[in-house]
């Protein structure tokens, strides 16, 4: 069948939401936000942070794999970090060519390397030539800078570099991500290459899977802010898939209230008390846009400043006890 993953998100995709979203199973795997690499050998304790999972397999709780991605620009170093991370035995090593974030940017990490060719295949040898096969190395790229016209060169030089895949966000780092989503650049850049291409962006729902899988022709999807703000998002694309029939949104907000209240749990013991109430409001922000009840519950939610406040919230709106 073909692949669903859970796209990489700093900020948002933690080990709390990876948890949650992989609940079901049916994500093939899913990948860490970014470990950023500046010259030095990150400690163990470095991925154990942002991949807790390392130590469990390199799974989440319900068994779905987890990549770690690694950004930065100098290949001797990411390769050296690569061998490190190798030997914590994550399920496989992303390489991160697409975050458009000016402060990454500035220091030539993400999305500002993609002028660069042959720095990025030096990159993907560097870092493949470490591994020496012990996991897959895959990498992440957008379409260019601001012009899309070199996008094939971008992805045979990584492809050439020896990774086993890669992603392609449909857009370019100045387009950030605005909408639309290119994905029909994504059919000569499969071409091109002889690894697996994934089509990555700007895809909501069932409807904008299949025209996203048509239009970019991979089979294989991405999934980020879509499979945030719908968690069963990748439930219901599995059931199409098969030939079932999909729950509708209506019937799954229960257990959207239930993976609320979990994550309120999960983020209470994570987080410092006054960091909590901001990221139960992150995900409420885009989950109104699947959910048209969670608009309200946002509007509900979003003047509240501390814990108790929203935990009782959280109890009005049907979860089970969370103080
Ligand atoms: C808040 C946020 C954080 C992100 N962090 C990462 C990251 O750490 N690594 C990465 O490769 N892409 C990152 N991305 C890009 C996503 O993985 C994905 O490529 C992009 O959001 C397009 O897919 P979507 O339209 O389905 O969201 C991030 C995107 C957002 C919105």
């Amino acid at each position: 069948m073909s692949l669903v993953l859970l796209a990489p998100m700093e900020g948002l995709i933690d080990e709390i939401m990876r948890d949650l979203l992989t609940r079901a199973r049916t994500y093939d795997w899913c990948v860490t936000e970014f470990a950023r690499v500046t010259g030095t050998l990150l400690p163990n304790r470095a991925y154990f942070r942002l991949a807790p999972e390392l130590k469990q397999g390199a799974r989440t709780v319900s068994g779905t794999p987890v990549r770690v991605q690694l950004l930065g620009s100098e290949p001797v170093s990411l390769a050296e970090n690569a061998a490190r991370l190798s030997s914590l035995h994550p399920a496989g090593i992303d390489l991160n060519f697409g975050c458009p974030a000016p402060i990454v940017n500035r220091h030539r990490g993400g999305a500002a390397l993609l002028d660069e060719p042959e720095l990025l295949h030096r990159i993907a040898r560097a870092c493949v030539a470490a591994v020496a096969g012990q996991v897959p190395v895959t990498a992440k790229m957008r379409l260019g800078i601001s012009d899309k016209s070199r996008c094939v060169a971008i992805a045979q030089a990584l492809a050439d570099g020896g990774v086993d895949g890669l992603v392609v966000h449909a857009r370019t780092r100045d387009e950030f991500y605005r909408p639309p989503a290119h994905w029909g650049w994504l059919g000569a850049i499969a071409e091109a290459v002889r690894v697996p291409v994934v089509a990555n962006g700007e895809v909501w729902n069932t409807a904008d899977y299949w025209q996203c899988r048509a239009e970019s022709g991979c089979a294989d999807v991405m999934l980020g802010r879509g499979a945030v703000a719908d968690p069963f998002l990748v439930e219901r694309i599995r059931a199409v898939q098969q030939g079932e029939a999909a729950r509708t949104v209506e019937q799954d907000w229960p257990r959207v209230i239930l993976l609320l209240a979990d994550f309120w749990r999960a983020v209470l013991l994570k987080v410092e008390p006054r960091h909590a109430p901001g990221r139960l409001k992150q995900w409420l922000n885009l989950l109104r846009r699947a959910y048209p009840v969670a608009e309200r519950m946002h509007l509900h939610i979003r003047p509240m400043r501390s814990v108790d406040e929203i935990s009782s919230a959280l109890l009005q709106w049907g979860a089970a006890d969370v103080r």
